[in-house]
C-alpha cells in the first residue's frame, strides 16, 4: 500500500500556496520531534512559484530557518551563478529571503563524477550514516518532465535502476548534458515526497503517471516511499488538459 494524497488545485498560486502549508506544517513535526528539518530541493519551472510563496511572510515567519537544512534532489553540470543552476532558483527566491544558514548545493561546476562522489561523502557525514545506511530526508520536493522523468532520473537511462549509491551523475543524450541527482532509494526513504505538477502540458504524462498502483513504467512512478507519505500536487491545467 501508499500513502497517497492527490490534491487538485484551482491554480498555480494554489498549488504554491498549498505546498507551502504542507511544507510549514512538517516542518514543525520535525523539528519537535527531532530538532531538524531535512529538505532537499528540485529545480525546474514549477518550484519557483513555490519558493516565491513560500518566503511570503504568512509562511516563512513561523519557521525557524536556522533549524532548516537545505539539499538539493539534483542539479545541472554548470556554475552557482548560471540561469539554468537549481542553486541559483532556491537561492534567488527563498534562501536568501529567508536568510537562510543551512545550505548543501551540488557542485555543478566540476566533473560530475566528482560533484556525486563529493555530495555522497557529504550526506554519509551530515545524516551520520553507517555503509549501507540511506539518508532520511523530511520533504523532498520533486517536479516530473513531460517524458516522466523525476529528479534527474530519465527514462531509459540506468540511473533510475541503482541502488548501490545515494548520488550519481548521468549524461542525458537529448538534452546533451550531465547532471547530478539523488538515486531512487534515496527517495524512496523520505518521510515524505511531494511532487508539484502544473500547465496543460503535463497533462498526458500526468494522466499516465496517476495510475501508480498498476503500471511503474515511468520513473516518477517509481517514487513510491516504503515508509513516508506521497503527495502529488497537481494544478486545474496538469490535471482536466
Ligand atoms: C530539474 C529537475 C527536474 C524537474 C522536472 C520538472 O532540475 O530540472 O529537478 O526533475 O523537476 O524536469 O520540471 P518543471 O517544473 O520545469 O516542469
Amino acid at each position: 500500500t501508499i500513502d497517497l494524497t492527490l490534491s487538485v488545485t484551482e491554480s498555480p498560486q494554489a498549488l504554491a500556496r498549498h505546498a507551502a502549508k504542507i511544507f510549514v506544517d512538517r516542518c514543525h513535526d520535525a523539528i519537535e520531534q527531532r530538532g531538524e528539518y531535512n529538505v532537499a530541493l528540485s529545480g525546474g519551472r514549477t518550484p519557483k512559484l513555490f519558493f516565491e510563496t513560500l518566503a511570503l511572510s504568512q509562511f516563512c515567519s513561523g519557521i525557524p530557518w536556522e533549524k532548516v537544512n537545505f539539499y538539493w534532489v539534483d542539479e545541472r553540470c554548470v556554475g552557482p551563478d548560471d540561469q539554468q543552476s537549481n542553486y541559483r532558483l532556491a537561492k534567488e527566491e527563498l534562501l536568501h529571503k529567508v536568510s537562510a544558514t543551512h545550505f548543501y548545493r551540488m557542485k555543478g561546476e566540476i566533473n560530475s563524477q566528482d560533484a556525486a562522489d563529493e555530495y555522497e561523502s557529504l550526506l554519509r557525514r551530515h545524516f551520520q550514516l553507517s555503509e549501507g545506511e540511506i539518508p532520511r530526508f523530511d520533504f523532498m520536493l520533486l517536479g516530473m518532465g513531460s517524458d516522466g522523468h523525476t529528479a534527474s532520473l530519465f527514462p531509459g537511462y540506468d540511473g533510475i535502476e541503482i541502488t548501490n549509491r545515494l548520488v550519481t551523475d548521468q549524461y542525458i543524450r537529448e538534452m546533451e548534458a550531465w547532471r547530478v541527482t539523488l538515486t531512487l532509494p534515496v527517495l524512496n526513504n523520505a518521510r515524505a515526497c511531494v511532487f508539484l505538477i502544473q500547465g496543460k502540458e503535463k497533462h498526458e504524462v500526468l494522466t499516465k503517471a496517476l495510475n501508480l498502483l498498476s503500471d511503474r513504467t515511468l520513473p516518477a512512478q517509481r517514487v513510491q516511499p516504503h515508509n513516508g507519505k506521497l503527495y502529488w500536487i497537481v494544478d486545474q491545467d496538469a490535471y482536466t488538459g
